[in-house]
C-alpha cells in the first residue's frame, strides 16, 4: 500500500498536482473573507444593517475554514509548502476575478460559485491520484456544504432586491 501523507516534502508530481489544487481553494478563502469583510464595511442601501451582519457572519465562518485548511496542508506537506508569496498572487487572482461585480451580493454567489468548482475539482483530483485523506475529504465535504448555505443566504436577499425592482405600485382609478 503506497502511504500517501507521510511526507514532510512534496516530492512526486501527483503530489505538487494536489497542493496546487489546495493551495488555490486556500487562496480564494482567504479572498472571499477579504471580500466579505469589505462588504460588510462598505454595504449600503435598504437593509443595510441586516446586510452588514450577514456580510460579517460570511467572513467569520470562512475564517475558521481557511485555518483549518492551511494547517492540514501543513501537517499533510510541510511548511514550505505554505508560500506566501504563491498564495498572494493566487489571492489577486480571486479578488480581481470579483472585484468587478458590483453588487455585493452577485459578487458573494459569483465567490461561492467559484469555492464549489474549486473544492469539487480538488476532491476529484485527489482522489483519483490516491492523496486523499479521510480528514481531507470530510473537509472538503463539510466545506461544500457549509458553503451551500452561504449561497442560500444570499440567494435570498437577491431574491428579495429583484422582487422590490419588479414591484410597481398600483395605479390610481
Ligand atoms: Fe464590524
Amino acid at each position: 500500500m503506497k502511504w500517501a501523507f507521510v511526507a514532510t516534502d512534496v516530492d512526486d508530481d501527483d503530489q505538487i498536482d494536489g497542493l496546487d489544487k489546495l493551495k488555490w481553494l486556500l487562496a480564494l478563502l482567504r479572498a472571499q473573507s477579504w471580500s466579505y469583510q469589505h462588504s460588510h464595511w462598505t454595504v449600503r442601501g435598504d437593509a443595510s444593517y441586516g446586510n452588514h451582519l450577514l456580510f460579517e457572519r460570511l467572513y467569520n465562518s470562512v475564517q475558521t475554514q481557511i485555518d483549518e485548511l492551511a494547517e492540514k496542508i501543513v501537517g499533510i506537506y510541510g511548511i514550505a509548502a505554505l508560500d506566501s508569496e504563491d498564495l498572494l498572487g493566487m489571492f489577486l487572482y480571486w479578488n480581481e476575478r470579483w472585484d468587478v461585480v458590483d453588487c455585493l451580493h452577485r459578487r458573494g454567489i459569483t465567490s461561492e460559485q467559484d469555492l464549489q468548482n474549486v473544492v469539487k475539482d480538488t476532491y476529484e483530483d485527489l482522489k483519483e491520484n490516491d492523496q486523499l485523506s479521510l480528514g481531507m475529504d470530510d473537509w472538503l465535504m463539510a466545506t461544500a456544504n457549509e458553503h451551500e448555505t452561504n449561497q442560500y443566504l444570499l440567494r435570498q436577499v437577491l431574491r428579495t432586491k429583484n422582487a422590490m425592482q419588479e414591484w410597481q405600485p398600483l395605479k390610481e382609478d
